[in-house]
């Protein structure tokens, strides 16, 4: 049977690189002493208090068809959220509810983008949006950041990758996998080569709550930027929620419009149940971000300490979110091999950061989702790894 070329588009090197991972999984499950440090899915529980509305909301019946976009009261509280976290004035009908971030993506992918069209996207960028990108036709331009300047984002760079088929500008902020937090700077630099060449910006906010020494800014909230910017973000990271998948998309109502056309014959609504746990997620249960924040950066010091002893290895602090990334250059070997041999000899799985883009070929990325005593083992083991060398 034939299928349509967009099955090749969607299957890239992203799902490659998560081999290690599912291996490392299935070792885990078989009984094996293995140390996953390779998923951002937090390890915390989500609070008990969303919860608990889930189940009532279940238990009350809560378990039929909803509205497409959402409900209304949600979609207004998302809205809050963003007005409170620096972004435009908005209102419900600039919110639509969806899948998760991912899904925010997809559909901004599909609803803005055509075969010819051209996305330059920063680099390293989450596994994901190769194919997110593509499955629209449009052709995905990267821009490496450099290495040297601790992957923050080369403003002349991306200004080079404009060409008259350039539709959109995409990053994560915070960076996955780098934890880079754009700065004021940075994004007015972006800002301004997107108003000037007319072009949309796709920001991805998944982190944004999660930042550690300075505060996460809405590119959306810079002037002239509401009509333009596309805010994909989520619950998954901020209140350990990955599994309900419930994230959203703000932007322009016209842009808001279509993604509810494509959501009629995609998804068609969120369950109700997990719609009111979000609410509380977004209202009483919001200190829980600031607590699973002051945990990761602990975790992320900790990470720092524990591979000092490991000569070989350059650790670049993180400054949001659940990972870091460790330069393994000095050892000889691709990232690839390292974290493989690493698997193999000592238990411990990291995700080869090639997948992420070339600006971080060279680089393994480590996930903190861990509590401190796996965290300390896995240190500990990857330095024996490396004193072996
Ligand atoms: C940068 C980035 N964007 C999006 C996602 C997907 O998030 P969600 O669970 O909201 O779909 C992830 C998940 O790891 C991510 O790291």
């Amino acid at each position: 049977m034939r299928y349509s070329p967009r099955v090749d588009r969607i299957a890239g090197e992203g799902a490659a690189a998560w081999r290690i991972h599912m291996e490392a999984v299935d070792a885990r499950q078989r009984g094996e002493d293995i140390i996953v440090m390779s998923i951002g899915d937090p390890d915390f529980a989500t609070p008990p208090a969303i919860v608990e509305t889930a189940v009532q909301a279940l238990q009350a019946g809560d378990t039929h068809y909803t509205g497409i976009a959402g409900r209304q009261e949600l979609r207004a509280a998302i809205a809050r959220e963003v007005e409170a976290c620096g972004g435009p004035a908005v209102t419900a009908e600039n919110v639509i509810v969806l899948a998760g971030a991912q899904n925010a993506l997809f559909s901004a992918s599909l609803c803005l983008f055509s075969p010819g069209d051209e996305v330059i996207v920063l680099d390293p960028m989450y596994v994901t949006y190769e194919a997110t990108v593509q499955v629209s036709g449009a052709k995905l331009v990267s821009v490496p950041a450099l290495p040297d300047s601790g992957f923050r984002p080369d403003l002349d760079a991306i200004e080079e990758a404009v060409t008259e088929r350039s539709r959109a500008i995409m990053f994560a902020n915070p960076c996955n996998p780098s934890g880079v937090v754009l700065t004021r700077e940075e994004l007015e630099g972006i800002a301004e080569i997107a108003r000037r060449h007319d072009l949309w910006v796709i920001s991805d906010e998944v982190y944004g709550s999660l930042t550690f020494e300075q505060d996460h800014i809405m590119i959306a909230g810079l002037p002239e930027m509401a009509e333009r910017t596309v805010t994909a973000a989520s619950l998954s990271k901020s209140q350990a929620m990955t599994g309900w998948r419930t994230g959203w998309m703000v932007g322009p109502k016209e842009l808001i419009a279509h993604a509810e056309h494509l959501s009629l014959c995609m998804l068609y609504g969120l369950p109700g149940f997990i719609q009111q746990a979000a609410l509380t997620a977004l209202g009483n249960a919001r200190g829980e971000m600031d607590r699973m924040r002051d945990i990761y950066l602990s975790r992320r010091n900790r990470v720092i300490e524990g591979l000092e002893g490991a000569g070989k290895l350059s650790v670049v602090p993180s400054e949001s979110g659940m990972f870091l990334l460790v330069d393994v250059r000095e050892t000889g070997m691709t990232s690839l091999d390292f974290a493989w041999a690493l698997y193999r000899e000592e238990g411990v799985s990291l995700l080869d950061a090639a997948a992420f883009g070339s600006s971080t070929a060279g680089y393994v990325r480590l996930s903190y989702t861990l509590g401190d005593e796996a965290l300390d083992e896995g240190c500990r083991r990857i330095c024996r790894f490396v004193s072996r060398l």
